[in-house]
């Protein structure tokens, strides 16, 4: 395929979205073959299929590299609770936020947990996602926790998307071992990370570093078994406070690490040396209201890249929209346009560990989107508007 006349966010310069105007982009079976001006295409590529894109913008496909999209239930009744004065801590300690969706998840059928995921995949795919990242999390069992990791493997299988999967087993302590956070560590955490891993279920391993989850030295031994694994890691930390977590994740040269509100500028430099991602979650700190905002500026002074992601899960970010989430990077962290657009394409794949995608070159999978709208900046600036007008999937459209 041959796209033609189109504005291309190529994101290949540090400045205006790498735009390139008047430009083409030649497609060769699933990958990015040439990208230039119309003047330069070359005599080879002319005989292919063209696409006119009557001068839309094309950006690369979008990516989500933080979500919770496999889940049972919902907490509806819980966000009624936050807005009768509970926090969302106080409704974890009494047993319900992350604990009452691991209740549904152990209890819904694989069959339901998957098309009800699939109900938010889809949302995603129709803003143009092409790659997501699924965590586990939810089942803090051994059977359960395969059970999520299975169905997000098969989102890939049912759909037009890729997905990374993500081990979460330390995201909570499970009612069954209240109190006891080091033997779930010991006895379930870890056998079940290595039992994912040699159904080749996970492709990378991630915790919940925060007072009402699990502390750095306990994080640290499911790390060790990743290293040991040879699989990458990147944490949820610094979301509610600040115990050493993105210290941690540095230390282990962890992909990303996600939320960070509660982040320092020592933090932005330990992942700046660490050459991770800072992924932030507008979407978690617009529904818990928090107020506390990460240190986007030290970010920035340390060269972090960061990526935006939806955090799409029943609790802190029941948000199924990477658009809303790019206008709400902008708007709550003040992220620039561009900044936002690169947060969910090459720093997406980044904090994923893809290196093919999220630019628009040649070599990259083809994996583009073409939008009803002229600037990139469009795309951050509205919201509730949905501008796509073709997403292009592995060269298919
Ligand atoms: O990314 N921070 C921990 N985990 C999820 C929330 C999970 C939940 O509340 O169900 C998050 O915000
Ligand atoms: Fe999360």
């Amino acid at each position: 395929m041959l796209l033609t006349n189109a504005t291309i966010a190529s994101l290949e310069d540090n400045d205006d979205f790498g735009l390139i105007h008047a430009g083409a982009i030649a497609l060769g079976h699933d990958r990015i073959v040439w990208v230039g001006t119309m003047q330069d295409i070359p005599q080879a590529y002319e005989k292919l299929t063209k696409f006119d894109v009557e001068g839309r913008l094309i950006t690369p496909g979008l990516i989500d590299c933080h979500t919770h999209i496999v889940f049972g239930g919902n907490r509806a009744r819980e966000f009624e609770m936050r807005l009768n004065g509970a926090s969302y801590e106080d409704l974890a300690k009494a047993g319900g936020g992350i604990m009452s969706t691991v209740t549904a998840t152990r209890q819904a059928s694989h069959e339901t947990l998957l098309a009800q995921a699939l109900t938010r995949v889809d949302a995603l795919i129709a803003q143009g996602v092409c790659l997501i990242e699924v965590k586990s999390g939810y089942g803090l069992d051994q059977e359960t926790e395969l059970k999520m990791l299975r169905i997000a493997k098969q989102i890939a299988a049912e759909r037009p998307i890729d997905v990374k999967t993500t081990f979460l087993g330390a995201h909570a302590v499970p009612a069954e071992y209240a109190g006891r956070a080091d033997a779930y560590i010991d006895d379930v955490c870890i056998p079940t990370l290595r039992q994912a891993h040699a159904e080749n279920l996970v492709d990378a391993v991630d915790g919940f570093c925060e007072g009402i989850a699990f502390n750095v030295d306990q994080i640290a031994r499911v790390f060790d078994v990743a290293v040991d694994l040879g699989l990458p890691v990147k944490l949820h930390t610094e979301q509610l406070s600040n115990i050493g977590g993105s210290q941690l994740a540095a230390k282990y040269g962890a992909l990303s690490a996600d939320h960070v509100e509660y982040a320092t500028d020592a933090d932005a430099q330990a992942l700046a040396q660490s050459g991770s991602v800072a992924v932030v979650l507008p979407g978690a700190f617009y529904t818990l209201s928090e107020t506390q905002l990460p240190p986007i500026q030290s970010f920035r002074d340390h060269n972090v890249p960061i990526a935006v992601a939806t955090d799409c899960n029943p609790g802190s970010s029941p948000l199924a929209s990477i658009l809303l989430a790019m206008n709400m990077a902008c708007t709550l962290f003040r992220l620039t346009p561009h900044e936002a657009l690169l947060g969910i394409t090459a720093h997406g794949a980044r904090a994923l560990g893809v290196q093919d995608q999220g630019r628009i070159k040649p070599g990259m999978l083809a994996n583009l989107c073409v939008w009803d709208v002229h600037h990139p900046s469009e795309l951050a600036y509205r919201i509730g508007f949905n501008p796509i007008h073709t997403r292009i999937f592995r060269g298919s459209r």
